[in-house]
């Protein structure tokens, strides 16, 4: 009988996982065994210690429910979700514009919108902007008729979902592009926010003494048949948190300004944010969402 050390434990944990026929499932359990195994030598955890670290864990679960997704969040203010973003970018034949994360706010069904129609449905004090550009191809020719999928907190930071009866949507909206791969439709510009603090993750941000914030930012989900989706977001220029976001979705090449003379603006006497996104051909089957509308992972009443 093999002895059972500090070392050979790693070897004989994965040997016995040696069965597994599932060739990726293999390789991903493998490889999670090493590295779990090397943090705990390296640190020389204690038991106490991880039994916090599975108190957490289950808390992270509690907390997680059908409009509430903990683990999601864990994974963003790891930098993984950001981590997986980016490896997924570099597996695309053609570069197109950098996604960003969904966030825990993104829901499926958002309404119909014809270009041009504001987004904001309920009272505001919000300052109105315009937001208008093309959905291009990787040669920057326009793809007609591309999905656009848009949403965003308000100018006090708050998604509708945080405000009112989740069955009521606000700031956000679904349109599709014309014949040219043209978009544009009316908003209010949103505020940066604190994610969401008031469970084991927002304990882990207050232990790190992180400030918590996101910096302001609108939501997008662009899409046309035989390209890849793109889930992404455009981030304010100006915002005291662009440089340290929270959860690392932040990128220089989706800072946008907020234009008080655009004379190429659809709507020109609006402040205007101009973008052009660019999505790439499909390679297979893949979707680019890291995250989901929380309803989708956790069925209600499950
Ligand atoms: C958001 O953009 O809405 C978001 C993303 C990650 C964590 C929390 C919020
Ligand atoms: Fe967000």
């Amino acid at each position: 009988m093999r002895a059972i050390d500090h070392n050979t434990i790693t070897d004989a944990t994965i040997d016995q996982m040696a069965t597994t026929p599932n060739p990726r499932l293999k390789q991903i359990m493998e490889s999670l065994v090493k590295h779990l195994h090397n943090w705990g030598r390296e640190i020389d955890i204690t038991p106490e210690e991880w039994l916090e670290g599975i108190k957490f864990l289950t808390a992270v679960g509690h907390k997680s429910d059908q409009y509430r997704q903990e683990f999601i969040l864990l994974s963003d203010t790891l930098g993984f979700s950001s981590l997986v973003n980016t490896l997924y970018d570099r597996r695309a034949n053609e570069k197109g514009t950098q996604t960003s994360l969904l966030g825990p706010f993104y829901r499926q069904d958002s309404p119909k919108m014809e270009l041009g129609a504001s987004i904001v449905t309920k009272p505001s004090k919000g300052m109105e902007v315009v937001i208008y550009g093309r959905v291009l191809d990787a040669a920057g020719k326009g793809i007609p008729n591309a999905s656009v999928e848009i949403w965003q907190p308000d100018e006090t930071g708050n998604y509708d979902l945080q405000l009112h009866d989740p069955s009521e949507m606000d700031l956000r909206g679904h349109f599709h592009c014309n014949a040219e791969g043209k978009y544009w439709m009316r908003t209010v510009a949103p505020l940066g926010y604190m994610i969401p603090m008031d469970g084991p993750v927002g304990d882990m941000i207050r232990a790190q003494k992180r400030h918590g914030f996101r910096p302001a930012h609108i939501h997008f989900l662009i899409g046309a048949p035989g390209y890849r989706e793109l889930a992404t977001a455009l981030y304010l220029s100006g915002d005291e948190h662009i440089d340290s976001d929270t959860v690392f979705g932040s990128a220089g090449s989706l800072v946008v300004d907020v234009n008080h003379k655009d004379p190429n603006s659809p709507i020109p006497n609006l402040p205007a944010i101009h973008f052009d996104f660019q999505i790439v051909k499909a390679a297979a089957a893949e979707s680019g969402r890291v995250g989901a509308d929380p309803s989708q992972i956790v069925k209600a009443g499950a």
